[in-house]
């Protein structure tokens, strides 16, 4: 019924459900009073409305880690009762956000899917009982764990639908204001939901998701043999990667952030050193990671020998959806041993190397939400240099919030 008066792929405003679970624990009658109550929430939510005028409380890294232990685990459950305070208040300022958006955008079925995965988040997270004692507060975890499933395809969702209006609205004003939101909050949450269920776990050097002796060089060499593993998948060969700097800097830090941006950069150098050296394949320049470390950020500078960013793409390349991938699944180079992308392109998926446009808008909100920044500096004709600052979490200087 819901299906047909919203309409659209993926079932609507439904998310589908695994067929195990759905016949396992939902009968028939709970499923319909689910999805009537997911009709009406679109519309009349009074709880949403009144969790949406509540200021969201946001953790300095340094609370994070100092409140992360106690003898009695008492902090477990302080943990717990925060996240059960905070995590409605944040989806319902992004339902808001929702709510907001020009009708022709909020009414995309693969948008309305995602404002409905919010919705049924808010819900499930505000019936959840108060948690009391330790059997609450393992529910709770699942609950978390649950969540964090239903959501992790949010980000190719929205990039779907929004791709979709840009037919429709092309105002860049419109759009990156609702994703740098819609972005960041997800990620904080995410962190401080990741955050909570580490703290049940005993690995060394980590509280939470806080390491407490991170080696940056170690987290990029494991992010350079992913993405030379897709590279070499897709081009054939990738280029090598040397790290300089401070290669024996350990600190504190969180590498959840990092496991999103250091991937998509890496890939993107890759990705231009390969394509502008489509005759030489098995002959191309290294790329040259430089770690930097100071008192108030960890810099890391990307370079690649890639050709550079032409000048007139220069602004565009940090816009969401801009990418030149179909530009370049365009030449006949890439059709012999690279077959790959093309077929890739052709189907109309994008190829693992390159997504939707989204890597550096993406990774750029990342950096500014966690008090750092993301910098381009392209030598048209030879290469780019990346450089991600990101901000140190030892309390020292001024701090970032989650
Ligand atoms: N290191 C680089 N060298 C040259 N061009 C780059 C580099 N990084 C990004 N670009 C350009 O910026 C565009 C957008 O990058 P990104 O946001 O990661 O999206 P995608 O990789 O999906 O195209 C790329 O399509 C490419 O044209
Ligand atoms: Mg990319």
């Amino acid at each position: 019924m819901l299906r047909r008066v919203l309409g659209g792929r993926r079932g609507g405003a439904l998310p589908p459900r695994p067929p195990a679970r759905a016949a396992a624990d939902q009968t028939p009658p709970d499923l319909a009073r689910e999805r009537s109550k997911a009709v009406t929430s679109f519309y009349h939510q009074p709880a949403i409305d009144v969790a949406a005028e509540k200021p969201s409380v946001r953790l300095t890294p340094t609370t994070m880690l100092y409140s992360g232990r106690s003898q009695d685990g008492s902090h477990i459950l302080k943990s717990a009762r925060y996240l059960q305070q905070e995590l409605p208040v944040r989806i319902a300022h992004r339902i808001k956000g929702f709510r907001s958006l020009p009708f022709i955008i909020g009414c995309n079925p693969t948008i309305l899917h995602v404002h409905e995965l919010y919705i049924r988040a808010f819900q499930k997270l505000s019936e959840f009982p108060p948690i009391q004692a330790q059997g609450d507060e393992a529910r709770y975890c699942a609950l978390l764990r649950q969540l964090l499933e239903d959501h992790k395809d949010v980000v190719t969702l929205l990039a779907e639908g929004l791709r979709e209006c840009r037919r429709h609205i092309q105002d860049e004003r419109l759009l990156r204001p609702f994703l740098d939101k819609t972005l960041t909050s997800r990620l904080g949450m995410r962190m401080l939901a990741a955050h909570h269920l580490a703290l049940h776990e005993d690995k060394p050097d980590f509280v939470g998701i806080i390491c407490t002796r991170l080696s940056p060089k170690k987290l990029i060499e494991k992010w350079v043999d992913f993405a030379r593993r897709l590279c070499e998948h897709q081009y054939g060969n990738a280029p090598r990667v040397r790290i300089n700097g401070h290669v024996a800097a350990r600190f504190p830090f969180i590498p959840l952030p990092l496991d999103y941006v250091l991937p998509e950069l890496l890939k993107n150098a890759m990705r231009a050193t390969m394509e502008s050296h489509l005759d030489t394949p098995y002959n191309v320049p290294d790329i040259v990671v430089t770690i930097a470390n100071n008192d108030i950020d960890l810099v890391i500078r990307i370079s690649d020998r890639g050709g550079g960013i032409p000048h007139d793409l220069l602004d565009k390349v940090t816009e969401y959806h801009f990418s030149t991938a179909e530009a370049s699944a365009q030449d006949p180079r890439l059709g012999g041993p690279f077959r790959n992308l093309l077929d890739l392109s052709n189907s109309g998926q994008a190829g693992p190397m390159h997504g939707f446009g989204f890597g550096l808008p993406t990774s750029r909100a990342y950096a500014e939400y966690l008090g750092g920044s993301l910098c381009l500096q392209s030598l048209q004709g030879v290469g780019t240099d990346v450089y991600l600052r990101l901000r140190h979490i030892d309390g020292k200087g001024e701090s970032f919030r989650i």
